[in-house]
């Protein structure tokens, strides 16, 4: 059982996730168009991870007798700048969505619910690796600015990236 207070905002959230996932396959879309398979490989690996977000909480509203709710999905740019600047916005982004489920944990204990400060837990460790994961990513991409060899080879180790099934 939750609060119709909290079924509201885990509905809005369902709609974050869901945007997620669909920002990340532009970016896939983006960064194929610009000769990046690997950093494609990633953000479509991306967009999977998002949609797993999504199911995992509207499951969980179903089972806590909740209604779903889902909501129009924005929709987000087609173009994303330098290879730098798409991780640059993928970090941005994540650290927004960690902010939104910290908001979301900081309601269900104002609420007293326990069930969903369990649920929510999941998702604050999920969010510290995925900023871990991008800030990985930045750190070399810096290093090699626009150097098209070096670019190269960070695309090669993107390609390698498999699907985390830990749900
Ligand atoms: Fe579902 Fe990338 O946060």
């Amino acid at each position: 059982m939750i609060s119709k207070k909290m079924e509201a905002a885990l509905n809005e959230q369902v709609n974050k996730e869901f945007y997620s996932a669909y920002m990340y396959l532009a970016m896939s879309a983006y960064c194929n168009s610009i000769g990046l398979p690997g950093f494609s490989h990633w953000m479509r690996l991306q967009y999977e991870e998002e949609n797993m977000h999504v199911t995992k909480m509207y499951d969980y509203i179903l089972s806590q007798g909740g209604q779903v709710h889902l909501k129009a999905i924005t929709e987000p740019p087609k173009e994303y700048g330098k290879p730098l600047d798409i991780f640059k916005k993928t970090l941005e982004h994540e650290q927004f969505v960690t902010a939104s489920i910290h908001r979301l944990m900081e309601l269900a204990i104002e609420e007293r619910d326990f069930a969903t400060q369990t649920f929510l837990q999941w998702y604050v460790t999920e969010q510290v690796e995925e900023e871990s994961n991008v800030n990985d990513i930045l750190a070399p991409l810096r290093m090699v600015g626009e150097d098209k060899g070096g670019l190269m080879m960070i695309d090669q180790k993107l390609e390698q990236r498999t699907l985390a099934t830990g749900a």
